[in-house]
């Protein structure tokens, strides 16, 4: 990757003890687009302001926007390969979709950091937007999550991570960008803890105490880890995964709050497809007989300066034909679908 790309937000920032998650609707009328597009140019600022007050509590947060609410609230240009989240059906499975214009992910090591910055965030909004879903994330024990497995182990690190989930050169004006799909899944806890450790380990595709990787002889190819590992081209391609478990006891809710990353949709979009179509059809994740996805959406997270200068785009004055791009770059026809070829994962490898 050139070093030219511009910053991206804190995407690929190290995993937290805790998280909020908030998706929100914007509501319609001129003003409240306004309001929304004047709050990008302050999200720094207020991840600042509160992140000084406890420095070494790792304060960040990663802004994206569905695809409706990027034509209503910035015009054209739009990144090329975003796109309303694709639900899927198969059997008893069931990937919803669910409605979402705004997604915000803030991260700390303690909650009173996320819950302020929250709060601020909400507040400088006002009427402008309506929360549709908040869940308030924690990592439980040794970073795992609510049934009971390491979680993260395999997240690209370093370089490889940006790599993994910054857009580049396949779409120059969104470069610095990348794609987020987040679900929320609710566990029937009851039944999982009715399995045997050994039953969970053969879901899942590691041992559940050290959580070392199951040998090839004895891993099913239904196992999560198997059908969430694609290959393109004789090459793995990975997203960074920022999974957080949330729950209330009390309500009998256990959950697991899902966030992928990548460069591109298509890597999570075809993992989707193996866990809940199956690999092949079929072979599905077993993981779905025991979790159900309640929510499903997908966002654009522009690069850190496109989110700032967005509060100056006048959709309005945006029109198709007025060259949106900046100079030197393809037109959004000859860009193709964006994705470098890294997403079209046909015929993608069995990699167990
Ligand atoms: C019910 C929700 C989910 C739970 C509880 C869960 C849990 C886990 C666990 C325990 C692992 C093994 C450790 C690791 O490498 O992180 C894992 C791996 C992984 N998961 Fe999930 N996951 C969930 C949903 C998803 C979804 C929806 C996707 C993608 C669309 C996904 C993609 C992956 C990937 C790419 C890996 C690494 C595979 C490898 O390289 O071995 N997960 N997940």
């Amino acid at each position: 990757m050139s070093n030219d790309i511009p910053e991206s937000q804190a995407v690929c920032h190290p995993i937290t003890r805790s998280a909020i998650f908030i998706v929100a609707k914007v509501e319609s009328g001129s003003a409240h687009a306004d309001t929304v597009r004047g709050w990008c140019a302050d999200i720094a600022a207020l991840v600042r302001a509160v992140g000084m007050r406890a420095p070494a509590a790792n304060l960040s947060c990663v802004c994206g926007f569905g695809s409706d609410a990027w034509d209503r609230l910035f015009g054209p240009p739009r990144p090329a390969s975003l796109h309303p989240f694709r639900e899927i059906r198969s059997g008893a499975r069931h990937a919803v979709a669910t409605p979402g214009d705004i997604l915000m992910h803030i991260r700390a090591d303690h909650m009173d950091l996320c819950f302020e910055l929250a709060a601020q965030m909400l507040e400088r909004l006002g009427g402008a937007v309506s929360v549709v879903d908040e869940v308030h994330g924690f990592r439980y024990f040794d970073l795992r999550d609510i049934v009971g497995f390491v979680d993260g182990t395999e997240n690209p690190a370093g370089r490889e991570a940006v790599d993994f989930t910054t857009i580049s050169v396949e779409d120059p004006a969104f470069a610095g960008g990348s794609y987020v799909i987040v679900q929320k899944y609710l566990h029937d806890m009851a039944a999982w803890n009715a399995l045997s450790v050994e039953q969970q380990e053969r879901i899942i595709g590691r041992k559940k105490l050290s959580d070392i990787e199951l040998d090839a002889s004895v891993k099913p190819s239904s196992s999560h880890s198997s059908l969430t590992t694609i290959e393109e081209n004789g090459e793995e391609v990975k997203i960074l995964r920022h999974n957080m478990a949330f729950g209330r006891p009390g309500a009998g809710e256990f959950g697991t709050y899902f966030i992928g990353y990548a460069r591109t949709p298509s890597p999570i979009e075809q993992m989707l497809e193996n866990m809940f179509i199956g690999r092949p059809p079929g072979n599905y994740d077993r993981l779905l007989d025991y979790s159900r996805a309640v929510t499903g959406g997908l966002f654009f997270i522009p690069s850190a300066s496109l989110l700032e200068a967005l509060a100056d785009r006048d959709p309005a004055s945006a029109a198709p034909g007025a060259d949106p791009q900046p100079a030197g770059t393809a037109p959004d026809e000859a860009r193709g679908d964006g994705t470098l070829n890294i997403g079209s994962l046909k015929g993608t490898s069995q990699h167990e």
